[in-house]
């Protein structure tokens, strides 16, 4: 186990580079289950998630070779259409083979995900789309069984929209016979690249990024090469990174139009944000205004960026509420924060947050992925020394975290707890 000891207090300076996005990355490997021969894929971050379905597809009897950020892979050989508790416990989007097993093979069987740190989140909406496409779906031993002869298009609609959801009935959709209609679909830039992904395969998918997503399905895709977008949310982390420190930080490699949400709210905190040719200038302001945020699926503001925006309200002067409307269990960031001096009331799904200019150093852990990058900025902001245990978190989603914001200029450093 490692834990980074951070020094805080040091203004953030100079510039950092986006790595690609782990949820875009994640279903666009899957997707290659879908066809026989020889995909690329590049810009791929290296993170802990990343490799978990690597070795998965690996299982399952695809060809798998990384070489830095293009990773090879090569479907050719699927000979398993199982996904065992043991993996889909240490990543929950494991679930996502289902679409493509089940279009490819005509069978899946995929360990049902338990609670996570953050929500129940169950992933019955993706069941009920298999079901409409036509697959029979059971549940034993802990085990999802889904079996279709073939599948069909059908009209699916999302009661609440879920983004591996949308990515998972797309998958399955892009090779069942006839046009299937997905109503209520996410409109994540993740989604938009995962279509646009199976369109280079041969895929015949229309509406991504808008509520209603077509998809036409065809005989059979080809393999093809794409790039992974940039990750919108480390992109923001960094943002936030650079306003908690009042810092002067350049983002390179980011997309400004998948983080409009975000952008908006820094600017309303008094931080500035300018759109370089190559990239995102973040210059911070001694004096950060409070304002209100609610997390929504996209466009709005994203549940990913939450705990991270919760460290800059404890630094702002006045009342912030933020409202978790995504997932249910989503602050346990909070006592953490609480621990390092802030003054944080929880009720319901709004955390009130009295921002008072500071935080004090401290020990402290989390167990989900952003609640940890929010401690590290907390610490980067504080007085004294914060240590973040249980950094594995953060190795699930952020590539070389610690490395990128000591190259800014950040005082932190991995060792051993
Ligand atoms: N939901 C259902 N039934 C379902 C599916 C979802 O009730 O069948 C509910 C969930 O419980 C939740 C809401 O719908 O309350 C939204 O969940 P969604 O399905 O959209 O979440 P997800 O697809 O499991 C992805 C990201 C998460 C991100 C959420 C929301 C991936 C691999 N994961 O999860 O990313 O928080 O969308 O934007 O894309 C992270 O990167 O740290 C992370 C947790």
């Amino acid at each position: 186990m490692e834990k980074i000891v951070i020094e805080g207090g040091h203004r953030l300076e100079g510039t950092v580079a986006v790595s690609g996005a782990k949820n875009a990355a994640l279903p666009i490997l899957i997707s290659t289950l879908l066809t026989e021969g020889l995909n690329t894929v590049d810009n791929v971050p290296d993170l802990r998630d990343v490799r978990t379905i690597k070795s998965l597809l690996s299982d399952l009897g695809a060809k798998v070779e990384t070489s830095g950020s293009v990773v090879k892979i090569d479907a050719g050989g699927l000979n398993s259409y199982e996904a065992p508790y043991d993996l889909v416990r240490t990543m929950r989007a494991s679930v996502l083979v289902l679409g493509p097993l089940l279009a490819r093979l005509g069978r899946a069987r995929v360990s049902l995900p338990g609670g996570c740190a953050i929500g129940a989140r169950p992933i019955n909406l993706h069941l009920k789309g298999f079901e409409e496409l036509g697959a029979m779906i059971s549940l034993e031993h802990g085990y999802i069984e889904a079996k279709a002869r073939s599948l069909k298009g059908a009209e699916v609609y999302f009661d609440v929209v879920t983004v591996t959801g949308t990515e998972n009935l797309m998958m399955a959709a892009v090779l069942a016979e006839g046009i299937t209609t997905l109503r209520n679909a996410a409109r994540e830039p993740e989604v938009v690249a995962l279509a646009e992904a199976l369109n280079c395969m041969g895929g015949k998918i229309a509406g991504a990024g808008t509520p209603v997503i077509t998809i036409e399905g065809v005989e059979a895709l080809k393999p093809t090469s794409y790039t992974i977008i940039p990750d919108r949310i480390e992109t923001g982390t960094f943002m936030i990174a650079a306003g908690v420190t009042c810092g002067n930080i350049k983002i390179v490699g980011s997309e400004p139009n998948h983080l409009r949400a975000v952008i908006h709210k820094l600017q309303q905190t008094g931080i500035t944000v300018e759109e370089e040719v190559d990239g995102l200038r973040i210059i911070g302001t001694e004096a950060i205004s409070s304002v209100d945020v609610k997390t929504l699926p996209y466009p709005g503001f994203p549940t990913d960026m939450q705990a991270q925006f919760m460290v800059l309200m404890c630094l702002a002067k006045g009342l912030s509420v933020i409202s978790e409307t995504i997932f249910e269990n989503r602050f346990i960031h909070v006592s953490e924060l609480q621990r390092m001096g802030a003054d944080i009331t929880v009720s319901g799904n709004a955390a009130v947050v009295m921002g008072d200019g500071r935080l004090t150093g401290a020990p402290v852990m989390a167990t989900d992925l952003r609640a940890s990058a929010s401690l590290i900025l907390a610490g980067l902001a504080a007085s004294g020394t914060t240590e973040v245990s249980r950094v594995y978190h953060i190795d699930r989603g952020y590539e070389c975290i610690e490395k990128k914001l000591a190259q800014l200029g950040g005082q932190l450093r991995r060792v051993p707890a």
